[in-house]
């Protein structure tokens, strides 16, 4: 059987020319086994006839809130999905979606859904690339909706650019992923540390690092999107989708215990967290004081949390650490996969542009015990957090078999 066998699939299709090029999405989803239930906006209409997209879908397109065979029509069609795919994706439909207004069927529907979206924009070069629409494309991506962007190329009016719809087969094998990797972390327990920890040097000066937490946020909302029981314990002050049971905390030390206690039941634990590996000793209770003199700070090692948890590793357990590297990253990170006895290890180089601390965007290479390493490219966080949980997946499958 394949992904798209007997799937539901809402195929949206808002008002812009390349609304012709979803005719084809539907027809390769129907090919392939799928059932394409469309939606078309007002403006769709203008571009492509109802009859086309009809014929070559599953069902009737859906129209209008008012006017369907069914009474509630976006519940009924977001409810009984795989998957919604919006091809193309208007800049309006994106700002829609982003603020949650439900005006029109298409936009009542993507509210009302629990299942995975897919989003394609398309439009002109100046529009994708103003910061309103890259705003909200960075609000939907954080909130786990993925973006299958445009491609660079011939636009309406013979311009150039970035904007047009991305091709067909780029957009099936994104809603193949998106039905592949739905449910595949369903009922697995998951613990993710994120951010840098912040270490006191008075009531009032901490040391820190640059780590912001996006990395480790992306991954627990990525696995929370899988399925995945998530605890979330993170330094960062970033807001997160309802359902992760996240512990906000400072400290190494707090970290430790946090960790520690919640890992003793987790499947899984992503130690994405910059946790500092040493802190100042004594800590001043009070705020030191210029007229004092500048303090000498003396740094004593903190507890290497991933070691301690790896020293009561279950067998089936998968431990995943991180390793921010500015220098022979592979030698590096091969010696602390294997010092660190860990079953993943997500390197990146810090130095290079783009990528780690504090950028939206990362580029990493996955180490895993005897395998080839693997390279994943500059990328937004929350596709390299779907890159990291499917080689978690492929390994709790490998743990499984061997253990069955
Ligand atoms: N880590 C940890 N406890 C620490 C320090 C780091 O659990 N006290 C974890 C990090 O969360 C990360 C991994 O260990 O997943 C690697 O962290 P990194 O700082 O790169 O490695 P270190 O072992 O500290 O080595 P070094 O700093 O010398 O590169």
């Amino acid at each position: 059987m394949n992904s798209f066998s007997g799937r539901h699939v809402v195929l949206a299709v808002s008002g812009g020319i390349a609304a012709y090029k979803a005719v084809d999405i539907a027809r390769t989803l129907v090919d392939a086994g799928a059932h394409v239930a469309p939606i078309m906006t007002e403006d769709a209409h203008r571009f492509i006839g109802p009859v086309t997209l009809s014929a070559l879908s599953s069902e009737k397109v859906h129209t209008s809130l008012w006017d369907d065979d069914s009474t509630i029509p976006h519940t009924r069609l977001a409810q009984r999905t795989d998957v919604i795919v919006v091809a193309p994706a208007t800049a309006r439909v994106i700002s829609a979606y982003a603020t949650g207004s439900s005006e029109d069927l298409l936009t009542a529907t993507l509210i009302a859904t629990r299942a995975p979206v897919v989003v394609c924009p398309a439009m002109h070069t100046e529009m994708w690339e103003h910061p309103a629409v890259q705003d909200n494309i960075a609000l939907l991506r954080r909130r786990g909706v993925i973006i299958v962007e445009p491609e660079h190329g011939r636009l309406a009016g013979g311009d150039v650019g970035q904007g047009r719809l991305a091709s067909t087969e780029t957009i099936v094998s994104a809603i193949e992923a998106a039905l592949n990797t739905a449910h595949d972390l369903a009922g697995v327990k998951v613990v993710v540390t994120a951010g840098g920890t912040r270490e006191p040097i008075d009531a009032v000066r901490v040391i820190a690092n640059r780590s912001s937490g996006k990395q480790g946020h992306a991954l627990a909302e990525e696995a929370m999107r899988r399925g995945a029981e998530v605890t979330l314990i993170t330094t960062a002050d970033i807001a997160t989708t309802s359902g992760i049971d996240v512990v906000r905390l400072e400290t190494a030390a707090q970290m430790h215990r946090a960790v520690s206690s919640a890992a003793a039941s987790a499947d899984v634990v992503i130690m994405a967290a910059a946790v500092a590996d040493f802190r100042p000793v004594p800590v001043s209770p009070g705020k030191w004081k210029k007229r004092d003199g500048a303090p000498t700070v003396t740094l004593e090692p903190t507890e290497d949390i991933l070691a301690d948890i790896a020293s009561s590793k279950r067998p089936t357990q998968v431990l995943v650490g991180f390793a921010a590297e500015t220098d022979d990253i592979v030698a590096n990170a091969q010696a602390k996969l294997e010092s660190k006895r860990l079953d993943l290890l997500v390197a990146n180089d810090v130095s290079a542009p783009g990528v780690g601390f504090q950028y939206d965007t990362n580029a990493v290479t996955l180490f895993a015990p005897g395998a080839t390493p693997r390279h994943v490219p500059l990328a937004g966080k929350h596709e390299i957090a779907r890159a990291v949980l499917d080689s978690v997946a492929e390994i709790r499958s490998r743990n499984t078999d061997s253990h069955s």
